[in-house]
C-alpha cells in the first residue's frame, strides 16, 4: 500500500502525515498536539479513507453550532485526507443563488444559479453530481483552468436545501461511485452541524 502511486500522491499532500522520521513526527505531534490531531490513514482503500474522513468531520464539528464554522473545518479536513484535488469547499443556498462558501483552493465563482454549471444542477436536481471530465460537461463554470474533474453533493437536511458541498481534481475521472458514496455518508454525518441545529 504505502509504495502504490495514490499513496505517493496522498504522502506528497501531506508530508507530515507519511514516512516521516521520528523527529519530523515529533515536530508534527508537538504542533498539532494542541490542535485537532487527526492523521489520515494510508490507505488504496476509498471506502476506509472515507469513512475515516467521516469520523474525523463529526469529531470536529461535534457541540459546535455555527455553521460557517463546521464548513471551513470540513473542507480544510476534505483538504487534508483526499488526494489529487484542487479545490474543496461548500456553496451555500441564499434565495435562489448558491453562494461561496469556506473552501480550500484558488479563489472561486461566487455566486451560482440554481440549475447551472455542475454546482447548480446537483442544487436543483438535489443529486449527487460526478463529472469525469469537465471539459464535456455541457454548462461547466470553469473557476479554476487546473479542473479536470468534479463531483458535487446537495445538502439536503430535514427536506431543505442548504447548499452543495464541491471537489474538483486536476486529474480527468478522479471521482466515481465510492466517492459519491463517501461524500454522501460524510454530508448525511455532519448536517446538523451545516445547519447550525445541533
Ligand atoms: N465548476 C463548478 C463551479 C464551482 S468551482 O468548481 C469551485 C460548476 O460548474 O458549478
Amino acid at each position: 500500500m504505502e509504495g502504490s502511486p495514490y499513496a505517493k500522491a496522498h504522502a506528497r499532500r501531506n508530508p507530515l502525515h507519511s514516512g516521516r522520521s521520528a523527529l519530523a513526527h515529533r515536530r508534527a505531534s508537538a504542533y498539532i498536539g494542541a490542535m485537532h490531531a487527526f492523521t489520515p490513514i494510508i490507505t488504496n482503500d476509498k471506502a476506509a479513507l472515507h469513512a475515516d474522513l467521516r469520523a474525523a468531520a463529526a469529531a470536529l464539528v461535534a457541540g459546535e453550532p455555527d455553521a460557517i464554522a463546521n464548513m471551513a473545518n470540513v473542507a480544510a479536513l476534505i483538504w487534508q485526507y483526499l488526494p489529487d484535488l484542487n479545490w474543496a469547499g461548500f456553496y451555500r443556498l441564499i434565495g435562489e443563488e448558491l453562494v461561496l462558501g469556506p473552501f480550500q483552493g484558488k479563489p472561486a465563482c461566487i455566486r451560482i444559479a440554481l440549475g447551472a454549471g455542475v454546482c447548480g444542477t446537483a442544487a436543483a436536481t438535489r443529486t449527487t453530481q460526478i463529472v469525469a471530465d469537465v471539459n464535456a460537461f455541457p454548462g461547466h463554470i470553469a473557476c479554476d483552468a487546473g479542473s479536470a474533474s468534479e463531483i458535487v453533493v446537495p445538502l439536503v437536511h430535514e427536506g431543505r436545501l442548504l447548499g452543495v458541498l464541491d471537489l474538483d481534481s486536476p486529474r480527468i475521472g478522479r471521482f466515481d461511485a465510492a466517492d459519491a458514496r463517501g461524500l454522501e455518508a460524510l454530508a448525511a454525518a455532519i448536517m446538523p452541524a451545516l445547519a447550525g441545529s445541533i
